[in-house]
């Protein structure tokens, strides 16, 4: 049975996905790397270190070039997170926390963002979960299992008794790493590792999943 959800940011609860990918197009575009949506897939619940290195690929900058180019590339994102609110929440998702804290079921964040903090305040989201694992928690990002493990760790609970909703396939992978249930959110071909696959979170209630997680 289920006593803990742990929810990814990015994606999940609110559309920054987007604007994580527009700041690397720009990055990239002003560096001239090659880099489009399509390869914004594979940095999706990536982070920031690892993103960049995916876009550099085999071009040689200096740990220092790179650490400039992170700042830059944070600089964008930053910029295009200050107008969130909380009309920014994307649909389904206070309802279906409401219904969690409701059954007396806990709720963490496990977001890679070091950014995560700032926007879950602004979403208004603060108050709604009993724990934060952001960019900071720990050292391994996903797909290592560390993160969500520290999450079910502040929460107090059995990975086992966990499940952890994600839209990237890094984070699946993370939290199947972690012995966690999984629910994938997006397209079929980029989460299809999950237990449970659903566009979105729009109109999903604890009780489906709890049903279909039980069978
Ligand atoms: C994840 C996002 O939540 O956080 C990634 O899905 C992002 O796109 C990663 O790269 C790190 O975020 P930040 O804010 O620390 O650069
Ligand atoms: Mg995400």
């Amino acid at each position: 049975n289920i006593q803990g959800f742990i929810f990814d940011l990015d994606g999940v609860l609110t559309d920054t996905a987007e604007w994580h990918y527009r700041a690397w197009q720009q990055l990239a575009d002003e560096e001239h790397l090659p880099f489009d949506r399509q390869a914004n897939e594979a940095l999706r619940g990536v982070s920031r270190r690892e993103s960049l290195l995916l876009i550099v690929g085999s071009h040689a900058y200096s740990e220092l070039e790179l650490q400039k180019m992170m700042d830059r590339k944070n600089r964008y994102y930053v910029e295009s997170i200050q107008t969130i609110t909380d009309k920014d929440v994307l649909p389904g998702a206070l309802n279906l926390l409401a219904e969690i804290r409701q059954a007396g079921i806990k709720i963490a964040i496990g977001s890679a963002s070091k950014n995560a903090k700032t926007v879950i305040e602004k979403l208004g989201l603060a108050d709604h979960v009993d724990a934060i694992a952001d960019g900071y928690s720990v050292e391994h990002p996903k797909p290592a299992p560390d993160l969500f493990l520290y999450a079910a760790h502040q929460l107090g609970l059995d990975p086992a008794h966990c499940v952890v909703v994600e839209d990237a396939a890094a984070g699946i992978a993370a939290a199947i790493a972690g012995g966690m249930w999984t629910i994938g959110l997006g397209p079929a071909d980029r989460v299809d590792s999950a237990d449970i696959v659903l566009p979105n979170l729009m109109g999903i209630h604890l009780a489906d999943l709890q049903t279909k997680l039980s069978r």
